[in-house]
């Protein structure tokens, strides 16, 4: 996976927990505690699901939380800032999501052999959307953890229902009382 998944764990981590706990985390992941991670770099993805487990044990939080609370973080926070571009002229949390599958692969474009997940959409109703997640990886619990963060995102209150094993169906609140609006960075 792209090194910036394992900067944005690290800065997380190091922000919320303090650096301590991220030497404990990566010596929990076998890894040295003096390890760093560039962002265009590809890690193997065994490294990443061991730092993501000894992160769990590390912060007692159980693979949901930890999916969620990572979810969040990697859309309001660091995709926020590292891919700003990203978000400029988008108002709303449909639109983004429904950007999602072509900025997954414009953002690996460049890298040989990554393989980023990518999403299809179909629409139910008018403010009903199925949306399916397609990844080796099946990390749906931070696919999910990331769209919840993307109602955060947008102050908008999403409703989510998981479908089956890569699909959920989202709600958006009624575009007659749209409460979406950027938070006030764009
Ligand atoms: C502008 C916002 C976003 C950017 C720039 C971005 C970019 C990326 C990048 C570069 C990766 C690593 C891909 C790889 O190494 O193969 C990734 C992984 C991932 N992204 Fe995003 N992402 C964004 C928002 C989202 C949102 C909103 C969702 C879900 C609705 C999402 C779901 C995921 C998941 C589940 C992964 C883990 C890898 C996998 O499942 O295969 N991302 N993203």
């Amino acid at each position: 996976m792209k090194g910036c998944i394992v900067d944005a764990i690290r800065d997380l981590v190091v922000e919320h927990f303090g650096q301590e706990k991220w030497y404990d985390i990566l010596d929990g992941a076998g890894l040295p505690v003096g390890k760093t991670f560039s962002v265009g770099e590809n890690i193997p993805d065994e490294t990443v699901l061991a730092i993501l487990n000894s992160m769990s044990r590390h912060l007692n939080m159980t693979p949901e939380e930890l999916a969620d609370a990572f979810g969040e973080y990697w859309v309001t926070v660091y995709t926020r800032k590292v891919y700003k571009p990203y978000y400029r002229g988008i108002t709303n949390a449909r639109e983004f999501l429904l950007k999602m599958d072509e900025i997954h692969r414009r953002v690996t474009t460049n890298i040989p052999e990554a393989r980023p997940p990518r999403f299809s959409y179909q629409w139910e109703g008018p403010n009903t959307l199925i949306m399916t997640y397609k990844s080796h990886r099946g990390l749906m619990g931070i696919f999910l953890g990331a769209l919840k963060g993307v109602g955060k995102l947008f102050n908008t209150p999403l409703e989510i229902e998981v479908l089956d094993g890569n699909r959920v169906r989202i709600t958006f609140p009624n575009f007659s009382g749209e409460v979406d609006k950027p938070g006030g960075f764009l």
